[in-house]
C-alpha cells in the first residue's frame, strides 16, 4: 500500500553568517530524517526548541526544498505537485493563527477561501459547506460575520482549523497548534482535532515540544534531538517503556507539575547544544546519564529493537529491565 506521506533521508542545511563580516557557516537543522504516515493516522513529533521540527514541517509541506532527501506525497515527489493540487492534499495549521488569517476578511470568507480558490461547489454550496465546517469546529454562527481581530485566540485557531479542513485534505500538518493558547483552551482544541480526525478520516502530523500533548494525540511518535530522530514507535509502547535515555527524561518531565505550557526544566546536564557545533559521536552524550566512552566517539544509527515497529538511536538502549 502506498503511504500517504513518506520522507526519506531528509537533510537540511542552513547557511548562517555570524555578524556582518562573519564567514558563512553551515547549520545542519535536519540530519537523515525519515518518516511515513498512513491514511488517517496521527504521527506526533516531539523535541526541544531548535531540534528541527518546524524545518521538517515546512519541507513536508513543500514550502522549502530539503538540501537532500525526498518527500513523497501519495507516492509522488511533493515538489512535482502544482501548488494548488498540493494544497488540496495537505494543509497546515500553525501556532499563530493570527499571522495566517487576513485581518480584513470575515470568518466566513476565511473559511471558504480554499473552496473559492479551488473552484469547489456553487456559491450556495460553498456557503453551506462553510457553515457546516464552522459548526464542526464549534464556532457559533454569529462568528461567521466577525473579523479575526474580534475573536479570542482559541476561536481564531478554530477558524484556522476549519479553513484547513474545509476542502477535504488527506493530511493536516499541525505545528504547535495550541502552544500559544491558554491551558484550558488547549485541551478543547486538541480534542476538537481528534474528533475531526475521526469524522473526516484525515491524517495528521502533529508537532509539539510537550510530550503529554503527543501522548494524547498521536498513534505513533518520533522523538527528535538536534535534527535527528532518536526514537520512534507506537506512542503507547514508547510511553510504557522509552528506549532512549532522552525520551525517558522527556517522559519523566511530563509527570512533574508543569502545566503552564512552558518548556519544562528537563534537569539534564548541560544546555541544549549549539546546532552549529554539535557534539561528536552520539549528539546527546554530553547530557546523558548513561554515556560510555564510545558514545562520544561513534554516532549511533537508528536501529529496530525487537521488531515491534520501534527504533532507537542509542548504543545502550533501555530495552532490558524489570
Ligand atoms: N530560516 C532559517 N535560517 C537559518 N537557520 C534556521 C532557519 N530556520 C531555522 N533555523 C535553525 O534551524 C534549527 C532548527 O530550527 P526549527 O525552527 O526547525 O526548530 P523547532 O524544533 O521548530 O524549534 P521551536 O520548538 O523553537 O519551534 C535551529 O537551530 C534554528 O535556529
Ligand atoms: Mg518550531
Amino acid at each position: 500500500m502506498t503511504m500517504l506521506l513518506e520522507a526519506r533521508d531528509l537533510t537540511h542545511v542552513y547557511t548562517i553568517r555570524q555578524g556582518l563580516l562573519g564567514r558563512p557557516a553551515p547549520l545542519r537543522a535536519l540530519n537523515n530524517v525519515s518518516l511515513s504516515i498512513k491514511r488517517g493516522e496521527i504521527l506526533g513529533i516531539v523535541g526541544e526548541s531548535g531540534c528541527g521540527k518546524s524545518t521538517l514541517a515546512r519541507i513536508l509541506l513543500g514550502l522549502e526544498a530539503p538540501t537532500s532527501g525526498t518527500v513523497l506525497l501519495e507516492g509522488r515527489p511533493v515538489g512535482d505537485y502544482p501548488r494548488r493540487e498540493r494544497a488540496l492534499a495537505v494543509q497546515p495549521v500553525f501556532q499563530d493563527p493570527y499571522g495566517s488569517l487576513n485581518p480584513s476578511m470575515s470568518v466566513e470568507e476565511l473559511i471558504a477561501l480554499p473552496l473559492h480558490v479551488h473552484g469547489i461547489g456553487s456559491r450556495s454550496e460553498r456557503r453551506r459547506r462553510t457553515a457546516t465546517m464552522a459548526d464542526q469546529v464549534g464556532l457559533p454562527r454569529r462568528a461567521l460575520a466577525a473579523r479575526p481581530g474580534e475573536l479570542s485566540g482559541g476561536q481564531r485557531q478554530r477558524v484556522a482549523i476549519a479553513r484547513a479542513l474545509v476542502a477535504g485534505p488527506r493530511l493536516v500538518i499541525c505545528d504547535e497548534p495550541t502552544s500559544a493558547l491558554d491551558v484550558s483552551v488547549q485541551a478543547q482544541i486538541l480534542n476538537l482535532l481528534l474528533d475531526l480526525r475521526a469524522e473526516h478520516d484525515v491524517a495528521m502530523l502533529f508537532i509539539s515540544h510537550n510530550l503529554s500533548v503527543i501522548e494524547h494525540m498521536a498513534d505513533r511518535m518520533m522523538v527528535m534531538y538536534l535534527g535527528r530522530v532518536v526514537e520512534t514507535g507506537p506512542t503507547r509502547a514508547i510511553f510504557a517503556r522509552p528506549h532512549h535515555p532522552y525520551t525517558t527524561v522527556l517522559r519523566d518531565a511530563v509527570f512533574s507539575p508543569q502545566d503552564d505550557g512552558g518548556v519544562p526544566d528537563l534537569g539534564l546536564r548541560g544546555n541544549f547544544p549549539n546546532a552549529m557545533d554539535v557534539p561528536s559521536g552520539c549528539v546527546f552524550h554530553p547530557r546523558c546519564g548513561f554515556a560510555h566512552q564510545n558514545c562520544s566517539e561513534v554516532e549511533p544509527m537508528l536501529k529496530t529493537h525487537g521488531g515491534d515497529d520501534r527504533a532507537c538511536a542509542c548504543h545502550y538502549p533501555l530495552t532490558a529491565g524489570p
